[in-house]
């Protein structure tokens, strides 16, 4: 916290450096009148600040567009477009940049109204060149106190986000302990997850994935059966052949699994896990989508998850071959998996050439 406190302190402070030499600022004038731009000019030139003139709104808009402008001062009756024209368009552009209206003492009801739209004040003309000076130390000013707010927002929010993620991993951590610890008390699916996780990653290599659905795939691997902190254990481990009704129950522990990590992970992760089981070509049990709907990180998960299965010894029949798992999810391509994924397991294994 008091750690929190001195980096918030010294952004304040960083920035309340920025804030003195405000002087080395460039302003625009835009006005049609010559003489004008050239008093205003000289005047602000000796106050220090950086000066561009436009003597239209179309010059203006090129001027913004190539140079970093702090403020516009900006002549309301111009021929052609306006400054009232004109003020929107900088607005929307060009937000940053604060806009002081220069306006005749007729057109007060106008000035008004800039002021509605965005613009940060305005001047009389004849200027008062002392008070135009202090209306542009003002406005920048608050154009600076913006970028303050809106930086320190933006730490705040890092922080937040920082802070979230450091929960999330720490609740994703006790979850996956919390499996490893479900699973190390059955001898059949000790370590279960952790070896699913290999070799999903080893498919997610194989098909190119992005290092966020890396990351996904790792936690969807890892959390995948979770659900089954839900199972009845006897049914679990039945040594014999499944009724139905255990079938049903022992696969509800998918959708069960998504619900538990909903809260804290990202979609992409409850629908890889809420999916897992699901076949191909639609045929599994209470599936409502199939094919490429399915996730690709479900549709991997498949793969990884019935290699391991296959590759372990089951209260039911003792570990297969290699050379057997292989043929057997060869020929499940297209009808239980993916078979862009069985091409990358295959790949993986070195079962092509
Ligand atoms: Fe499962």
């Amino acid at each position: 916290m008091e750690q929190a406190n001195a980096n918030e302190q010294s952004i304040l402070m960083a920035k309340g450096n920025e804030k003195a030499p405000s002087q080395r600022e460039t302003l625009l004038i835009v006005d049609d009148e010559a003489a004008i731009r050239k008093l205003l000019r000289q005047k602000l030139s000796r106050e220090g600040y950086r000066c561009e003139e436009a003597n239209n709104a179309e010059q203006a808009l090129n001027t913004l567009e190539t140079s970093p402008i702090a403020l516009v001062i900006l002549d309301i009756k111009m021929p052609d477009k306006s400054g009232v024209e004109l003020l929107p368009e900088i607005k929307s552009g060009y937000p940053d940049t604060a806009v002081i209206m220069a306006t005749a003492i007729s057109d007060m009801n106008v000035a008004i109204q800039c002021l509605k739209q965005g613009a940060d004040d305005y001047i009389c003309k004849p200027f008062n060149l002392e008070e135009l000076s202090l209306a542009i130390q003002k406005a920048l000013e608050k154009r600076h106190l913006q970028f303050e707010i809106r930086e320190y927002q933006q730490y705040l929010e890092e922080k937040v986000e920082e802070q979230t993620g450091e929960i999330r991993k720490l609740f994703l951590g006790s979850i996956e302990a919390l499996v490893s610890a479900l699973e190390a008390k059955d001898k059949y699916t000790g370590g279960h997850s952790r070896r699913v996780t290999e070799i999903a990653l080893a498919l997610g290599n194989e098909l190119g994935l992005s290092a966020q659905d890396m990351e996904d795939l790792r936690w969807g691997s890892l959390l995948h059966d979770i659900g089954k902190i839900a199972i009845d254990q006897i049914i679990q481990n039945k040594p014999g052949k499944l009724t139905r009704e255990e079938y049903e129950h022992i696969m509800t522990h998918a959708h069960v699994g998504a619900e538990i990590v909903r809260p804290v992970v990202d979609e992409k992760i409850t629908e890889m896990i809420e999916h897992h089981h699901d076949h191909y070509d639609g045929n599994g049990l209470h599936q409502v989508i199939a094919g490429s709907d399915i996730p690709l990180g479900a549709r991997i998960l498949a793969v990884a998850d019935a290699f391991d299965a296959m590759i372990s010894d089951r209260p039911y029949r003792s570990a297969l071959p290699i050379t057997d798992i292989v043929e057997e999810i060869k020929r499940c391509a297209g009808t239980q998996f993916d078979p862009v994924v069985v091409t990358a397991f295959l790949k993986t294994v070195g079962m092509t050439k």
